[in-house]
């Protein structure tokens, strides 16, 4: 969950580092370091905190380096301290890491058995005092390196330099993402794209075992356990994305870019097949099997589990068959039977979420075809599935999953259209109104953040409040537990999502004079009954905020009253997930909260 960045090449490696690390520091924020070679040596500077503090330790004006690599920190083993950030040396060898060495403490024994002194908490340690460890009994670089990779157990994305290898850079992968970029007589690594939008469109998904040495003058790819040289032209994919794709654009926070970015997010991710969506199925190579599908297992974390949530209402109604829907780290240790067929589907915003990926394993190893659905070209859960849909959100940086989680939707939508056609449950007539009212969606969504400003007003008004219920019905219950999340993470403040019908059950007991209750009422079958249950709570002395498409029976009845656009009631997730993203912003903002950056959180969860 941490961020690395490398730089090798004529340019000046200090700035892009930095600027890498400034564009990561959604991966993680406890700590952040740099280290280069400085023509007699390696430095290495380093400090608890953001990049901010670490600028603030350089010296300047920056010397013109041309070799370098950076790490912003998620803390797992070891305090948030400076001896504990990356870069981690030893003997000459520099190393900052992504990702959890699991059998580090044997290693240190061993080590610290041969004579090695420690200097920090990490797991990361062992990793440089390994390979020099094994340089000192003569071994090349690459053989240290490969020496020390095999001894492995856990996850990492590496970048390595070496004293001794003063116009080399090494990266080395396993289980923990890494990219590799391709400029004019430069070369780059980071932990992904966005970081190095800047400087290049081409890049290289490093393989799974795989290690990349890089030098100003080229690059080579090797297989860590063979040594074997692999091509590097077939790897190379060029990405659509654009620099000012991850910039604020005049926005104060990305998520407030981000949230405004939704309506792009779904007409880009809609727009690719929704004249011919039975071709999507052909493109995914599953309209053969549609024949004998019996069932859909969607498996996410978090906000994409959410979407999944929303995507099995919709799909059981349109196509009318089951779908299950799972998160992803229960999946994988719950022995899930996998019954022929069953089509499984990941949804995930990075394609790298470590629970994500090991369940799309699992499901594969028990004969289940995979399909994922994702935001990011090239990323592990991609390159892993059978087959793949692309969100087209472009770039979520902010932390808080926002257009990545209406995109998922629009992806699901589609799917499940695609599927209905295919499979003969939709006449021509509803298959032409389907279409244009998903294609109305941008316009609805765009109408709902109008809502902003209204958000805002009633954010300061709550800005005190010490919990949040979360109540809505049928295919919007998953957005109250989309709701409940966002405030959780943002604000700080617990939050919780609840089935309005099961509020009798249990929640109701939480109710006292002013609590908020956020109520999703769209008029839709179950209108009535949200209803009551908006009376039960006002009964109770809770102070309702109502999001409704339809005021006329809630004016006068409920604290805070909004009104966005009707959507058609399948699709109204789409425009309810507004106004919740905007309130949990707006207190996020209110309380002084670090909204791109929330704490203890990270971007793409790599490690279990
Ligand atoms: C939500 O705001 C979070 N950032 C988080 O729940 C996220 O959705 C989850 O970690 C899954 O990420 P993914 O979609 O990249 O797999």
């Amino acid at each position: 969950m941490c961020g690395i960045v490398g730089y090798i090449g004529k340019g000046k490696a200090l700035p892009i580092l930095i600027d890498g690390l400034k564009r990561l520091q959604y991966r993680g924020y406890d700590s952040a370091g740099i280290a280069f070679q400085n023509g007699k040596g390696i430095e290495i500077y380093k400090t608890k905190g953001k990049i901010q503090d670490l600028q603030q330790i350089l010296t300047y004006p920056l010397p013109h380096i041309r070799l370098g690599l950076g790490h912003t920190r998620w803390a797992t083993h070891g305090a948030p301290s400076t001896q504990n950030a990356h870069p981690q040396s030893a003997g000459g060898v520099v190393v900052v890491h992504n990702g959890i060495i699991e059998n580090y403490r044997e290693l240190k024994s061993l080590l610290i058995a041969e004579g090695h002194e420690f200097s920090s908490d990490t797991d990361t340690e062992v990793i440089p005092q390994m390979i020099s460890h094994h340089l000192k009994k003569g071994r090349s670089a690459i053989d240290a390196i490969k020496e020390t990779a095999a001894a492995l157990r856990g996850t990492y994305a590496l970048g390595i330099i070496c004293e001794s290898h003063p116009d080399t850079l090494f990266a080395v992968k396993r289980g923990s993402p890494l990219v590799i970029a391709l400029g004019e007589e430069e070369y780059f690594f980071a932990s992904d794209i966005p970081a190095l939008l800047p400087y290049t469109k081409k890049f290289i998904f490093l393989n799974d075992g795989h290690m990349c040495i890089l030098k100003q003058s080229g690059l080579e790819l090797k297989s860590l356990d063979s040594l074997k040289t692999l091509p590097v032209k077939d790897a190379v994919i060029e990405v659509d994305w654009t620099p000012s794709m991850a910039e604020k654009e005049g926005y104060d926070h990305f998520m407030l870019k981000e949230i405004y970015e939704q309506p792009k997010a779904v007409m880009d991710t809609l727009s690719e097949w929704i004249d011919d969506p039975p071709k999507l199925l052909d493109e995914l190579g599953i309209t053969d099997r549609i024949k004998h599908l019996r069932r859909l297992h969607i498996v996410g974390c978090g906000t994409s589990y959410h979407a999944g949530l929303v995507g099995r209402y919709i799909i059981e109604k349109f196509v009318r068959i089951p779908v299950t829907v799972d998160i992803a780290s229960e999946y994988r240790y719950m022995d899930p039977i996998v019954t022929k067929g069953t089509l499984f589907i990941t949804l995930t915003q990075s394609g790298e979420t470590a629970d994500t990926i090991a369940a799309q394993r699992e499901a594969k190893e028990k004969g289940a075809p995979a399909f994922t659905i994702c935001n990011v070209a090239g990323s592990t859960s991609t390159r892993e599935a059978d087959s793949v849909l692309y969100t087209r959100a472009g770039p979520e940086i902010g932390v808080a999953s926002t257009k990545a989680f209406t995109a998922q939707l629009a992806a699901l939508c589609l799917f499940g259209f695609a599927l209905g056609i295919m499979k003969g449950r939709l006449t021509p007539v509803e298959i032409e109104t389907l279409k244009s009212v998903l294609m109305d969606i941008p316009c609805l969504i765009r109408k709902a953040l109008k809502t902003d400003a209204k958000m805002r007003k009633i954010a300061q008004t709550l800005v005190r409040a010490k919990g949040f219920l979360y109540l809505a019905r049928g295919v919007n219950y998953p957005v109250a537990l989309e709701g409940a999340l966002k405030m959780k993470e943002l604000s700080y403040v617990h939050a919780e999502g609840y089935p309005a019908g099961e509020m009798k059950h249990g929640p109701i007991a939480l109710i006292e004079e002013g609590v908020p209750v956020v109520v999703l009422a769209p008029l839709d079958g179950l209108h009535e009954k949200i209803l009551s249950n908006i009376e039960e709570v006002k009964a109770r002395g809770g102070r309702v905020l109502a999001v409704t498409d339809s005021p006329a029976a809630l004016t006068g009845k409920v604290d805070d009253l909004i009104v966005i656009p009707q959507a058609h009631p399948a699709l109204s997730p789409f425009v309810n997930v507004v106004p919740l993203q905007l309130l949990a912003y707006h207190i996020a903002v209110t309380k002084g909260c670090n909204v791109d950056q929330p704490r203890n959180l990270a971007k793409s969860v790599t490690v279990e």
